[in-house]
């Protein structure tokens, strides 16, 4: 059996955030890049606080820090697109995260725009989820965006880009090197 370690609210504010960051690592998650416009300026930010909200009415929720540059874009009420990332976008991801700033962004990637919103979205994400800002919470260092689904684009197989432990991973990459143990 392998040593276990308890972090409990006894310990300080410190060891808590250390020891909530190494649970997190351990949280597998896709990733995916939030995208929104403002006028002529486009905005991209990959994100892994996302989840599906519920389907009546269609509706997801995402998590932003404040000092992201997107944010103030998304607390105006903007629309903003919730690009599915697929194994093949990690250097995508990686621009995306600091990597690149502003229109830099989207030096790489087939970017186009939504007809009816004209709201940026990736053509070979796996997945874009075009949404109006329905409702925002603010907590502590962040706002939480109630996304209602606008318009889905669908693109090829269900092959997820996974952020886990630090780095990233894909679910077909596990499965192959399943297969070849
Ligand atoms: C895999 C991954 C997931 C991330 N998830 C989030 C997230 O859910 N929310 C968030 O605010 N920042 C998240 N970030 C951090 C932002 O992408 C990063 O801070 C970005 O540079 C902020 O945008 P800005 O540089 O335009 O301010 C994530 C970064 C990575 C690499």
């Amino acid at each position: 059996m392998q040593a276990s370690e308890i972090i409990s609210t006894d310990y300080t504010q410190q060891e808590l955030i250390q020891g909530m960051k190494q649970a997190m690592r351990r949280l597998a998650a896709s990733v995916v890049v939030v995208t929104a416009r403002d006028g002529q300026t486009r905005y991209a930010m990959a994100a892994s606080a996302v989840t599906s909200l519920s389907m009546d009415p269609p509706s997801i929720l995402l998590c932003v820090n404040k000092t992201a540059s997107i944010y103030p874009i998304l607390d105006h009420g903007r629309d903003f697109c919730v690009n599915v990332l697929s194994g093949a976008h990690e250097a995508l991801s990686i621009a995306c995260s600091g990597g690149q700033k502003g229109e830099g962004r989207f030096a790489i990637g087939d970017w186009r725009n939504d007809p009816d919103t004209d709201t940026p979205y990736l053509g070979d994400a796996q997945a874009s989820l075009i949404c109006a800002v329905d409702d925002i919470h603010h907590y502590g260092t962040h706002g939480i965006f109630v996304g209602k689904v606008k318009r889905v684009h669908l693109h090829g197989d269900v092959h997820p880009l996974i952020y886990v432990d630090g780095r990233y991973s894909s679910v077909i990459e596990n499965l192959k090197q399943a297969a070849s143990a």
